[in-house]
């Protein structure tokens, strides 16, 4: 499978510069050999996908209520954000998780109504550096996932170490290697086959220069990208390292 490359725009992004960024990913994306996807803040999603459709670049909502419509002031349902061009949605992403309290059970609705309306979700899990310096990392994560995915999943995975969100840290290839086997195992044994063929993607300041180094380990099926995200250039470029092997195999 091409890997997947993600961007997560978080709260960036008024006409203009959405409409911009769109543009410049469309001239770019024929290029790189990967499928990408990019998900703007709910104010953006029509136009940006306006201005992709017919494009490689796929479009995705950052969350969604778990209710498909009613009494939810400021709430956007999964059927709106398809409505309005999305083919994917985030869910549970960290800073969701903290700003809002969304629990497992809350990621786990909102991942069953996103799917009911035709979109994939995207799901993230990944540990603090607490929870990885109190050696919990796989404990928490393996608890996120049994209680984040409902039993008929068929979605995506993104592994994000919260410690490496915005800070300019990653794991090593080592530890990433380790929570990628250790996601896919768990995912065969949730999901059987279907679980063995899911996307995990790997997501925390994945920039141009560490993209290789990180997107070409086992296990990881692209990347999910904040900061690196918001410029063009960047993102193509890591776009385009993740996919040189595949490339090289003539894939
Ligand atoms: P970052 O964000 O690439 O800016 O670290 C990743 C994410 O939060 O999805």
């Amino acid at each position: 499978m091409r890997p997947l490359i993600a961007g997560n725009w978080k709260m960036h992004g008024l006409a203009a510069s959405s409409a911009a960024l769109a543009r410049a990913l469309r001239a770019g994306a024929g290029e790189v050999g990967c499928d990408l996807l990019v998900c703007p803040p709910f104010t953006q999603i029509g136009a940006v996908a306006a201005l992709l459709a017919g494009s490689p670049v796929a479009v995705g909502g950052q969350d969604c209520h778990r209710e498909r419509e009613g009494a939810h002031t400021g709430d956007i349902s999964a059927a709106m954000l398809r409505d309005a061009g999305a083919g994917f949605v985030i869910l549970g992403h960290s800073e969701r998780r903290a700003d809002h309290g969304e629990t497992n059970e809350t990621v786990r609705g909102k991942v069953v109504a996103a799917q009911q309306a035709g979109l994939v979700p995207i799901v993230c899990v990944g540990e603090t550096e607490a929870q990885r310096l109190a050696g919990q990392d796989t404990e928490i994560v393996g608890w996120q996932l049994h209680s984040s995915l409902p039993p008929e999943f068929g979605g995506i995975i993104a592994y994000e170490p919260v410690w490496a969100i915005g800070t300019g840290r990653t794991p090593g290839a080592a530890e990433v290697m380790a929570m990628h086997g250790f996601i896919r195992r768990e995912l065969q044994r949730g999901f059987g086959a279907v679980g063995a063929g899911m996307r995990i993607l790997y997501g925390g300041s994945v920039k141009p220069a560490n993209a290789a180094a990180l997107l070409h380990l086992p296990e990881v099926g692209g990347a999910l990208v904040g900061g690196a995200s918001l410029n063009a250039g960047d993102f193509l470029a890591i776009a385009r390292a993740a996919a040189l092997p595949n490339m090289a195999a003539g894939g």
